[in-house]
């Protein structure tokens, strides 16, 4: 049961008497993009191409370098012909798209012209060769797995079992519809598993898996979308019988070129390698007494003979926290790792970093890399799997907090534009190696995703980074005029009231106000207010009987703000200044504490568990009116999720307030219910 935003049998209702023209009537061999096109054109749509440019009525221009940015296209009008002109075949693969957006949006083709954001635009995979997905709350993995393996339990860890024979499932047939998804959003790298690359997912990057590797990799290409792999910092040892993984060790280097020139036989253009090292237990330079810029340019000059790039994760802390231990702050980590290093990577390397200091919260400041990095390449990290996001049971559309981040203020006046995604470029040593990343949300689910709906996340997503500043509800609107094309509009603006909204009610039941990580540990749904309070991970609430919050200022705190530019640090440094939903990740303040919404802190605690439970209360009962007018199995797999939600957000509602009652003694000013 498909449930995507390209269907084919909603597209036709748009452009099923369409006849095209390519004024390229010869189509390289080598140009796959541009065969995929007429296939799409000719195969998926069943639409006929023309060889007569006067009978048709979508035409493809190539006009080779008219255009400064090669993804650019242009729709225009010429009397009734549509006519969608780019410099490549890729860029007409995006217009094409685009035009079936634009139709089913209702919206002009009449002059359009749109060029990308960001140049790389990227879906990070946690999947393993076992079919086991990290994080993964969509069933198993598209890519491995046995044929009738489609589960994917949530086991709170992550070890790969062992696989015999071929892990690839496969199904060429997901896999295109997955590429035209991920192209038709905007989508151009894909990293095919998990950053913690373990067992045998060691041995992607040679054969025999490599051979699956690339049939992968030719199905992406051809909608223009590069493959890469997570690579495990010891394969030295583990695959070359090396004694050691030295970045500077000569056989070290010697055997990642030979592993390099192997895969570019193979996948002439491999995107490169996306590294996890030195964190959480998995191996790194450090161990060598390297630093990361001595590894990652190790590997980047691997990969430079072949145009290939290292994506290099910040995501890098020491997990072994003591929580007696009041001044170690975890949300220093990336920046005390990283910021001394900055202009030291290689042109072809890119520091992946995460959008906040911390990990992927509900509610979390920019973090202060961006902008403190002033020469290096940098892509900013999301996490579309919604691991921190209501495992994609709870409706989540989490598309404005990610264009918040994307455009929040870095505070660094020497840049005319101070937004943080036009700033990673400016900043950049090579603009053609920033961007955005995210881990994926999609798995052998019968609906892609584990909530249909979750998957606007994915649209979102592509739709972002192609256009940094489009309004997250106009991609909504758009995400569900093309999913939904056959249902009333009454409809669509009925799933559209729940899903707008529903980012701001996930927040309101689940973190308040900033504080973040009071979720069940290691599965990371479901409360646990004291879950992560004693714990070597270093995320904590440190609630007593006075008040809660992280004191992270320089006045009297771990001195977190400090790295910010001053513009920032200084709003930061001010409770009168922090917005509310971050004061407590700022500051730790007296229950009493009245925030900027007039309120005190423990009222306003109370105030949001309550109206996060009431605002999902309704999302049900709006849903319970669409019964007859949605397809059935949609409608009773949301249905399912929504009632499932109620009880999450009952639990956080009562656990979350209970204690806060418990520890304040302060009564709801409404006299409302809370547990003694
Ligand atoms: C989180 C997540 C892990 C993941 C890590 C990462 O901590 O819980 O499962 O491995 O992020 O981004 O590497």
């Amino acid at each position: 049961m498909d449930v995507t935003w390209v269907d084919k049998n909603n597209v036709l209702l748009f452009m099923g008497n369409d006849v095209f023209y390519f004024d390229q009537a010869e189509i390289e061999g080598h140009d796959v993009v541009g065969l995929r096109l007429r296939t799409e054109v000719n195969d998926w749509l069943g639409c006929k191409i023309t060889d007569d440019r006067q009978q048709a009525t979508i035409i493809f221009d190539y006009c080779q370098s008219k255009f400064e940015n090669n993804d650019t296209y242009h729709i225009y009008q010429e009397g009734t012909r549509t006519i969608i002109e780019g410099n490549q075949s890729k860029s007409l693969l995006y217009g094409f798209y685009a035009l079936i957006r634009l139709r089913m949006n209702h919206q002009s083709e009449a002059d359009y012209t749109s060029t990308p954001d960001q140049s790389i635009r990227m879906v990070d995979h946690w999947d393993q060769i076992d079919g086991s997905v990290e994080r993964g709350y969509a069933g198993a993995s598209i890519f491995f797995g046995a044929l009738d393996k489609l589960d994917n339990p949530d086991r709170g860890d992550f070890g790969v079992e062992k696989v015999d024979g071929d892990p690839f499932r496969r199904n060429p047939e997901k896999i295109v519809t997955y590429a035209r998804l991920l192209s038709s959003a905007g989508i151009n790298a894909i990293s095919l598993n998990n950053v913690n690359v373990r067992g045998q997912g060691t041995n992607l990057i040679v054969e025999p898996y490599l051979t699956g590797v690339a049939e992968l990799a030719t199905t992406f290409r051809e909608f223009g979308i590069k493959l890469f792999l997570a690579i495990n910092w010891e394969s030295p040892k583990h695959l070359g019988n090396l004694t050691t993984s030295d970045p500077l060790d000569a056989g070290v280097i010697s055997f990642w070129k030979d592993i390099c020139r192997n895969i570019y036989q193979k996948i002439p253009d491999f995107g490169g390698f996306l590294v996890k090292a030195d964190s959480e237990g998995e191996p790194g330079p450090y161990q060598y007494g390297r630093t990361h810029a001595e590894g990652a340019n190790m590997l980047a000059q691997a990969v430079a003979p072949y145009q290939g790039i290292i994506i290099w994760r910040t995501f890098v802390y020491n997990s072994k926290q003591d929580w007696r231990d009041r001044h170690t702050d975890r949300a220093k980590a990336a920046f005390d790792n990283f910021k001394p290093l900055d202009g030291q990577f290689a042109d072809n390397v890119v520091l992946q970093i995460k959008f906040g200091p911390i990990d992927f919260q509900t509610a979390e400041p920019l973090s202060p890399l961006f902008g403190a990095l002033k020469k290096t390449n940098q892509i900013m990290e999301f996490e579309i799997s919604a691991e921190y996001l209501g495992h994609q049971i709870d409706v989540n559309y989490a598309v404005p907090q990610w264009r918040q981040m994307m455009n929040a203020a870095t505070g660094q006046t020497q840049f005319k534009d101070e937004r943080a995604g036009q700033v990673i470029r400016e900043t950049s040593l090579n603009s053609k190696n920033t961007g955005f990343a995210a881990v994926g949300n999609v798995g052998m689910s019968p609906y892609w995703t584990g909530n249909p709906l979750a998957l606007a996340n994915l649209y979102g997503f592509g739709r972002l980074c192609w256009d940094n500043q489009a309004a997250a509800d106009d991609i909504l609107n758009e995400w569900l005029s093309q999913t939904f094309a056959e249902v009333q509009p009454a409809t669509r603006k009925t799933i559209f009231e729940i899903m707008s909204s529903s980012n701001e009610t996930y927040r309101m039941y689940n973190a308040p106000l900033g504080v973040g990580f009071m979720v069940v540990p290691h599965f990371h749904y479901g409360v646990s207010v004291n879950g992560y309070e004693y714990d070597r991970w270093g995320t904590y609430h440190f609630a007593d009987r006075n008040g809660v919050g992280v004191d992270r200022t320089q006045a009297t705190g771990s001195g977190f703000t400090e790295l910010y530019a001053p513009k920032i640090a200084a709003q930061y440094e001010n409770v009168k200044t922090t917005p509310d939903e971050l004061v407590l990740f700022f500051h730790h303040l007296s229950y009493q504490q009245v925030l900027q919404n007039g309120q005190t802190l423990i009222q306003t605690i109370y105030n949001q568990h309550f109206e996060g439970y009431e605002r999902v209360e309704n999302y049900l009962k709006q849903w319970q009116t669409l019964s007859t007018d949605l397809n059935k199995p949609v409608y009773e797999k949301v249905l399912q999720c929504l009632k499932l939600q109620l009880q999450n957000a009952l639990e956080w509602r009562d656990q979350v307030n209970t204690y806060f009652y418990r520890m304040s003694g302060v009564k709801d000013d409404q006299g409302r219910k809370i547990y003694r």
